[in-house]
């Protein structure tokens, strides 16, 4: 089996994980989980995103946190823009990539962004085009790309018209997401072959949520593939408010212990990680989601 030696990870706690918790998170907080994150040595934070307050209030101090980042030279940070006016507003805090969200489901379309995918592509197409003449690099996340909460199992010929659509409108590399991680290797595998028709390797990612325990096989079938970009959520935060019994998506530090025990690179401290897991579940009052930072806490305390 040819596995990549690197692997490079966008850790979506600070987005993901945190948009779905219902007590309010101070920005404060956020601002430190994004810097115990780089100290931990990730290149890719998903810091939060421009979208409406009404509808995610937990992301309504994105300008604040943002701001208050100390940025780390070599670190890529990434915001969420759903239409032009987040985009306006996100340009303001000079995120280095901007991410457009569609679903390979029209209900789910519908759910999180209240439109078809034809009006998502023609919202997304101005804000790809003003962030490219910008220079920021343009992200395609594609949910429900094995599994849709309301329609069921989903085609990969769905998940290859919207990689299709997503790379007619000049995004550069998109996100293979299993929204409500219901996927198994084999799907996710066929999700990902229909995405190759239109990026070539080096331009997917993937996004597993880990509802049915299923993230990190999925992972390693995503590795056969050859994919070498991940997210994953430190202390396996996260969830999408409008995909309903949806849980985290796969934890940073579980990944990592995965990706660093086949030998493969990261850049990632695992201790440093877990102690920013550590650092979010504290304030969030409840343990880790992440088994590999509930073993290593354990064998500190031993
Ligand atoms: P809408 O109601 O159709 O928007 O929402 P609208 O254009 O009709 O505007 C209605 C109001 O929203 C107006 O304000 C606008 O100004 C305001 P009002 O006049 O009523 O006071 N508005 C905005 N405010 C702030 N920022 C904006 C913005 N746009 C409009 N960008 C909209 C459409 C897309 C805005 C809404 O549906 C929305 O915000 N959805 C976001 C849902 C979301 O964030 N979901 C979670 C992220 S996706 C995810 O988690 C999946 C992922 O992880 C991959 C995976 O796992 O699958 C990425
Ligand atoms: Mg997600």
């Amino acid at each position: 089996m040819n596995y990549p030696s690197r692997v490079k990870l966008v850790d979506v706690g600070p987005r993901d994980g945190l948009q779905n918790e219902k007590q309010t998170v101070p920005a404060a907080v956020k601002i430190e989980l994004v810097h115990r994150l780089q100290a931990a040595g990730l290149k890719e934070i998903e810091v939060t995103s421009f979208v409406s307050p009404k509808w995610v209030p937990q992301m309504a101090d994105n300008v604040e946190v943002m701001a208050g980042v100390t940025r780390q030279s070599g670190v890529r940070y990434s915001v969420l823009t759903p239409n032009l006016k987040g985009f306006e507003a996100a340009l303001a805090c000079q995120p280095d990539e901007i991410v457009v969200f569609g679903a390979a489901s029209e209900a789910f379309s519908q759910k999180n962004i209240n439109c078809s995918i034809a009006e998502s592509i023609e919202r997304f197409a101005p804000v790809v085009a003003a962030a490219r003449a910008a220079g920021i690099n343009v992200r395609g996340a594609m949910s429900c790309t094995v599994g849709c909460p309301y329609e069921g199992d989903i085609a990969p010929e769905r998940v290859g018209m919207l990689a299709r659509l997503m790379a007619d409108i000049g995004v550069q590399r998109v996100d293979v997401a299993d929204t409500i991680g219901a996927g198994t290797p084999l799907r996710v595998q066929r999700a990902i072959e229909a995405t190759l028709a239109h990026f070539d390797i080096d331009h997917i990612s993937g996004h597993f949520h880990d509802t049915y325990g299923q993230a990190l096989s999925n992972t390693l079938a995503a590795l056969q593939m050859g994919v070498w970009n991940f997210q994953s959520s430190v202390a396996g935060l996260g969830g999408c408010p409008y995909a309903k019994g949806a849980t985290g998506n796969v934890a940073t530090e579980d990944v990592v212990y995965l990706l660093h025990g086949m030998g493969i690179e990261t850049g990632i401290d695992l201790d440093k990680l877990i102690d920013a897991g550590q650092f979010i579940s504290d304030f969030l009052q409840r343990p880790t989601n992440s088994r590999v930072g509930k073993a290593v806490l354990n064998k500190r305390c031993a």
